[in-house]
Formats: C-alpha cells, structure tokens, sequence
C-alpha cells in the first residue's frame, strides 16, 4: 500500500498539499493528522485517493506512538511525509506564556523529528520528506524569537538529515515560505503586534511552487516566490543585526 502522510493537514498550507498530492499522486491512502476531527472529516469530500485521519495533538509524545502503531499494523510505503503542523506566537519572549515558548518547540521541532523518525523505516527510494519550515529560519527576529529559533532548528536538522539520506534515495527538503494567508494569524498575532506585512502569498501559490520542488527532484531547500527569494537572498548576506534593525523598524517594535 503506497501512501503519504500529512501533519497539519485540517487547515492552510497543510490541507492545500493533501488537495495536490490527492490530484497529482496515485496513492492509496493519504494519512490526515492534525487535532481538529471535524475538519478532518470533510477532506474526503474534496478528494478521489481514500483519506485515513488521525485526530491527534502531536504535542504529546504518546500521538507518536499512535502512529507507529497504524504504521507497524499496515506496512505501506511512505511516499511522501509532509510535516505540517504548526504555530507561532508574535510578542516579547517574557510576554508570551512558557506554555506556548515551549509548546512551539514542542510541535515546530519535536513533532517534525518524530514523525520523520517514526516514518523513514517505511519511506523508500524516491520518498520525500517535506518539512513545511519559514523565511524566518534564515534570520533571528525580535518579538517572534522562539518561532524564527524554531524555524532555524528545522532549516539546519532538516538540511543534514537530506545528505544523510542521499544514499537511500531519499529527500529531506525545507520548504521556507514568507507570509502565506492562512489561520495561523490568528493564533500567531492575536494581540496585534506586529502590523506590517508587505506580501502575504496564498497557500495555491506557495503549495504548487513547493509541488513543483518536489516533481523536478529538488531537495535540501526550496523557497517559493520572486520576493520571498530576494528576502532570502538578502537575509544571508545581510549582517543579521542590521536584518533584525529592518524587521524592528519595520513592525515599530522600537
Ligand atoms: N502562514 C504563514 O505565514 C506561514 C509562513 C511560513 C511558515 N508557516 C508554517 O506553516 C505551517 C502550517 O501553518 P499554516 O500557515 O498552514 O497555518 P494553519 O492553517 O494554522 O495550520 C496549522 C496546522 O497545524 C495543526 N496543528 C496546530 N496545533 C497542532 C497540534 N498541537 N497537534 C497537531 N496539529 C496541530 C492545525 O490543525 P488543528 O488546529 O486541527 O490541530 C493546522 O492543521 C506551520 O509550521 C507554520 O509555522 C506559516
């Protein structure tokens, strides 16, 4: 049984791959992870390959095992494991509760790690790992510290993890998106810091350039967008103290 697995996939960028690998894989299954059972529920209805969903918080451990289970009992090949659940939250590092530095790390980081852990047994030649990280892993930024750190650890974990497996045919790509339109505002600016967003991408654009990473075989990074590119382009060559002096100035942060 051939199938991919999809973290995050109730809502934004997460459900729109789950719509493309539907349209542009012949899979068996495609596994739908995230908490929310009732958006779960309706991807079926938008898709031809059968949808297998798994309402799980991944910021608990014993979701993991969960996993693990449904792979040991089935057996499939992993085609595609698309890391997707997320979240941030904008504010000072001692204005946001430990609960949520923490629970950042915990489902940014942990999460990703264990899922490619749990599944790379299963994943075979051609298997991609898509690890849905940010623009902000290419720079600090004030005010999202834990978020943009978060971000980093995946762009760094998920860059070595693709020449160690570059020898099983595996891989393992960071996918950087800059601001994309989907609910993770909510959460992430809910008190309104930050105020200026000078592109915003919707997640059709974004997904399908990330698609295309995938189909022409590219692996280590991919960054979707004209402007996301010279921002990324910008970001490394740029002191990063004089990017975070951008940024500040930028949300009048200071
Ligand atoms: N939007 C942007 O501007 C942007 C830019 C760059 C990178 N990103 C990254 O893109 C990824 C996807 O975010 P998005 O923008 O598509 O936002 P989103 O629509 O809020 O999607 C986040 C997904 O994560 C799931 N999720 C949240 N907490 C979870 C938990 N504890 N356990 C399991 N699943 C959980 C959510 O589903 P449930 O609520 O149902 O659990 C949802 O499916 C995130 O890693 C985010 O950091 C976003």
């Amino acid at each position: 049984m051939k199938i991919a697995i999809i973290t995050g996939a109730s809502s934004g960028m997460g459900r729109e791959f789950l719509l493309r690998i539907d349209k542009e894989y012949k899979l068996d299954q495609i596994w739908a992870i995230a908490r929310n059972q009732e958006r779960l529920d309706q991807l079926s209805s938008w898709t031809t390959t059968p949808i297998r969903t798994f309402s799980l918080d991944l910021t608990d451990m014993a979701s993991i095992d969960v996993i693990a289970q449904a792979l040991a009992e089935e057996q499939p090949w992993v085609q595609i494991l698309v890391n997707g659940s997320g979240y941030g939250k904008f504010g000072a590092f001692e204005e946001i509760s430990m609960a949520d530095n923490t629970g950042m790390i915990d489902l940014n980081c942990r999460a990703y790690v264990a899922m490619a852990q749990t599944v790379l047994p299963y994943m075979n030649r051609s298997g991609v790992i898509l690890n849905i990280d940010s623009m902000s892993s290419f720079m600090p930024l004030p005010h999202a510290s834990i978020y943009a750190a978060s971000k980093a650890f995946v762009l760094s974990w998920s860059r070595s993890l693709n020449v160690e497996l570059k020898a099983r045919g595996i891989r393992s790509i960071a996918f950087c998106p800059y601001w994309v339109m989907t609910a993770f505002f909510d959460r992430a600016n809910d008190k309104k810091n930050f105020t200026k967003f000078d592109k915003v991408y919707t997640t059709e654009f974004v997904v399908e350039k990330a698609m295309k990473c995938m189909a022409k075989g590219k692996r280590d990074v991919c960054v979707p967008g004209l402007y996301a590119k010279l921002l990324h382009i910008t970001a490394r060559i740029m002191p990063k103290s004089f990017v975070m002096w951008v940024w500040g100035k930028m949300q009048k942060l200071y």
